[in-house]
């Protein structure tokens, strides 16, 4: 075969290559010890001097020639090796997940109190959180300049209209649409001109309120025992301290034991070794006969628990501020 066309068959075979080993079988078919220039090569002494110089000067060219086509060959499939291995997929490589968000530790603790009682047989049920003077204050027994209106700063928006300070309007609510029997929670957010370390405010209440014939104070100390073991363990203790609502009679207040010092007396409660979690009572005969209810027939208890307050106690946190700070270092922990 004449030199060119070696030269042509072998420029066309390297351009065609598609891996280095393919390359280095060219190189040694063509140029290797026993390959076909090689062999033109040396086949030169058989020629005459004219024709010798002519294919020798042709021979050593298209040499040069294949080398260099092979070298450039073998740089770009390295290139282009190179480039696929940068953006190759690792398939087994672990994927990336998206961050997963998580409930607010109140709305948590909201969830577990609702619980509780849900499991005790009551029913959940939602108000307005822009309330009227009737449902928040006159129906629960505080006249207009009833001094125990002072408990409970107010935001008003007129004369008849506010944000709700409590829950317990919800009792007003409920009664006026349902006969007796009664077992309701109405959790939600609640409003007062009221701000510092311990108090937020907006915050969240869980109303509860049981009405039947012959319900008396042993139920109520029956059901919020049994909400206090479910909430802080069977070992805390609960103690019901006498108080005042207007709408309850009589009015009791529940503590348990100190969840920090166990009793023994700590800063966090005053070194009484008692927590106040709930405000609670029997059902005023007024407020029955706001509702049309017969108070010689029916009788009732009604409590009223501070989410935010329950939340610090479980989890030994000493700022309320916290919670409404939305910083994810803080969320993260619950
Ligand atoms: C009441 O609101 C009554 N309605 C509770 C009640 C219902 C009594 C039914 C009897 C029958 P009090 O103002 O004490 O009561 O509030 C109840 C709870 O709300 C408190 O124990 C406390 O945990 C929480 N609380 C009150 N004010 C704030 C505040 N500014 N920030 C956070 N929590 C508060």
């Amino acid at each position: 075969m004449e030199v060119k066309d070696l030269e042509a068959a072998a420029l066309l075979a390297i351009k065609e290559a598609k891996n280095p080993e393919e390359l280095e079988s060219l190189r040694v078919h063509y140029l290797g010890r026993k390959g076909a220039l090689t062999g033109v090569l040396r086949s030169l002494g058989q020629l005459d001097p004219e024709v010798r110089r002519r294919v020798g000067q042709e021979a050593n060219r298209a040499k040069a020639a294949l080398e260099e086509a092979l070298d450039q060959a073998l740089q770009a499939l390295k290139a282009a090796a190179r480039r696929l291995a940068a953006t190759a997929v690792d398939v087994t490589l672990p994927g990336r997940r998206s961050p997963r968000g998580r409930l607010h530790p109140l709305n948590q603790i909201m969830a577990e109190v609702c619980d509780i009682f849900l499991h005790l047989g009551f029913e959940a049920v939602e108000g307005p959180e822009v309330e009227l003077d009737w449902y928040n204050f006159e129906a629960l027994n505080l006249p207009p300049d009833h001094p125990a209106r002072d408990m409970q700063d107010t935001f008003y928006f007129d004369d008849k209209v506010l944000l709700r300070t409590h829950t317990s309007p919800m009792q007003i609510r409920t009664m006026e649409k349902r006969r007796p029997p009664v077992r309701i929670i109405a959790p939600g957010k609640v409003y007062r001109r009221d701000s510092d370390i311990t108090h937020s405010p907006m915050f969240h209440q869980v109303e509860g309120l049981l009405v039947d014939r012959g319900v008396t104070f042993a139920d109520l100390k029956g059901v919020l025992t049994a909400f206090v073991h479910q909430m802080f363990g069977p070992e805390v203790g609960v103690r019901f301290r006498p108080s005042y609502f207007p709408f309850t009679e009589p009015s009791a207040e529940v503590d348990i034991e100190c969840v920090i010092c166990r009793g023994e007396g700590c800063r966090v409660c005053k070194t009484t070794g008692w927590l106040e979690v709930l405000g609670s009572g029997m059902v005023h005969p007024a407020v029955f006969e706001a509702v049309g209810y017969d108070p010689e027939t029916y009788t009732g208890f009604a409590f009223g628990l501070g989410i935010e307050r329950i939340a610090m106690l479980k989890y030994g946190i000493d700022d309320i501020r916290l919670f409404f700070d939305n910083d994810l270092r803080f969320l993260r922990q619950f």
